[in-house]
């Protein structure tokens, strides 16, 4: 294996007008084929063959991300953990408010965070990773440093670090939720806010949030990027604008609800509207009190269920943390009765939302479209009526489980993705002394549930939530 410093000269050279013919060949051809690998390595060598392809790859996937950095200097896994342009300068502004002489972006990677960072003070990045060092420097075009940064001595600087999480373990997924597993881990970063109190710190959104420092003096940001919840950011110092609230951001709307979490009011029948809520506001548990927040305007509004994540009003709700559905109709979700309901309806294409794996949408999108609506009316949330202001989608159906009154046991299941699994809700009030019922059964989005009947000892996999 090439050693790291070896590597960087083979990337310097890459990037410099010798290795552009390199580039251009392999730029030039969609198909790659032995024989051309065979050609490249002759002419160029194995090394620098193997980074033209690891830049070439590493730019395709850094479209999204970066859509204005066609030069970027990356390699795959450096995109993979970068945070987009997007987030970044989201960020960045609440550093460019704080108008700092100099921020050290510590754990700097390819430079996703520096470079937004870069446009609103200069950037010191540090990478133990020199080649990721000096690609942080080229892109951000600021300076940047091969170090640990356990090893440097800043004093009063503000920063923004981004810690690896350990990737060795077995059950990787899972232990990257924990605060511990950060490297640099927690007594790292202890010592860092003793000594530069105002900084930002990345984390995965999954993270416990139990473990965290300092809860009534830092702020916690949940981040949401088209819809996908992608990063959680823990301010310190003079950067936590409301010390020991949360904030929900959903990007790129850049709508953002900061507030204390605090519990959800009883669940209500739904109304009119069914308002589906950003991962950002039901990760940072801020869904009670948004609905606090709404209830000033709106005095219908209310959870359909504690743990859904899906609010009801029969007030028009336009918020962008919210995505809304005006409700047809409200029933179990038996496929053919579906597919009748919305036939009915004039469907044609529809789109199905489910949560914990209740159903797999593809095959019921399949199933459930109907010979109506052309392309224009569409039965999906984007083509509401213009006049309603709303997304409407053709019916939402809650969907129920069948049961019986025998005791049923839910084994959670989480698939790793998300906070561990608590078990799931099973609303169950109109079992009573009934031989035949239909549960509710809800729990985030992250988790799937089996079911056994206990009489009969079936196992059924009925993990079912929302159509
Ligand atoms: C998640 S990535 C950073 C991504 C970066 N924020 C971005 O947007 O491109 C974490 C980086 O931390 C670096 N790292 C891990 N431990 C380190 C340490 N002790 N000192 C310096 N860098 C470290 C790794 O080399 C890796 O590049």
């Amino acid at each position: 294996m090439t050693n790291p410093t070896d590597k960087l000269a083979v990337w310097q050279h890459l990037a410099s007008e010798a290795g552009s013919e390199l580039l251009r060949a392999v730029r030039g051809k969609p198909q790659i084929g032995p024989r051309d690998l065979k050609r490249w390595r002759e002419r160029f060598g194995v090394e620098e063959t193997a980074a033209a392809l690891d830049l070439l790859n590493a730019r395709r996937k850094a479209k999204r991300k970066f859509p204005d950095r066609r030069d970027l200097l990356a390699d795959p896994q450096g995109v993979e953990q970068a945070t987009s342009a997007l987030v970044a300068d989201h960020k960045a502004k609440r550093f460019a408010a704080l108008g700092p002489a100099r921020i050290h972006d510590l754990c700097c990677g390819i430079g996703g965070d520096a470079m937004s960072l870069a446009k609103v003070a200069p950037v010191v990045a540090v990478d133990a990773n020199p080649l990721r060092a000096w690609m942080a420097g080229l892109n951000a075009d600021c300076d940047s440093r091969c170090a640990d940064v356990t090893t440097l001595e800043l004093r009063d600087e503000v920063f923004h670090l981004d810690p690896a999480r350990r990737e060795e373990s077995a059950d990787r997924r899972r232990r990257m939720h924990r605060f511990g597993d950060y490297q640099p881990g927690p007594e790292f970063i202890e010592d860092l806010r003793r000594r530069c109190p105002t900084g930002a710190i990345k984390l995965g959104p999954g993270v416990d949030f139990a473990e965290l420092p300092s809860p009534e003096s830092t702020e916690l940001e949940l981040i949401s990027e088209r819809g996908t919840l992608v990063q959680a950011v823990l301010w310190t110092g003079d950067l936590a604008q409301r010390p020991g609230e949360r904030t929900a951001t959903c990007l790129p709307a850049d709508a953002s609800f900061t507030a204390h979490p605090q519990p959800l009011r009883e669940p209500q029948e739904p109304g009119r509207y069914l308002y589906a809520v950003d991962p950002a506001l039901e990760r940072g548990g801020l869904l009670g009190a948004f609905v606090e927040h709404l209830r000033a305007a709106h005095t219908s509004v209310g959870v359909v269920h504690e743990k859904l994540g899906l609010l009801t009003t029969n007030d028009r709700l336009e918020q962008p943390l919210l995505t809304g559905f005006e409700l047809h109709r409200q029933m179990p979700y038996r496929q053919p009765k579906v597919k009748a309901a919305l036939a009915e309806l004039g469907a044609g294409e529809v789109e199905v939302k489910t949560r914990g794996g209740a159903v797999n949408p593809d095959e019921a999108q399949l199933a459930l479209r109907g010979r109506g609506g052309e392309a224009d009316d569409r039965l999906h949330p984007q083509a509401g009526p213009a006049e309603a202001g709303l997304p409407v989608h053709a019916s939402r159906p809650i969907m129920s489980v069948p049961g019986a009154r025998n005791k049923i046991h839910p084994f959670a299941e989480n698939d790793k993705t998300g906070p561990p699994c608590d078990g799931p809700v099973l609303e169950r009030a109109a079992c009573a002394g009934k031989r035949r019922c239909r549960l509710r059964v809800v729990a985030p989005p992250h988790c799937s549930y089996t079911f056994a009947n206990s009489r009969s000892g079936r196992l059924s996999s009925m993990s079912a939530h929302l159509a």
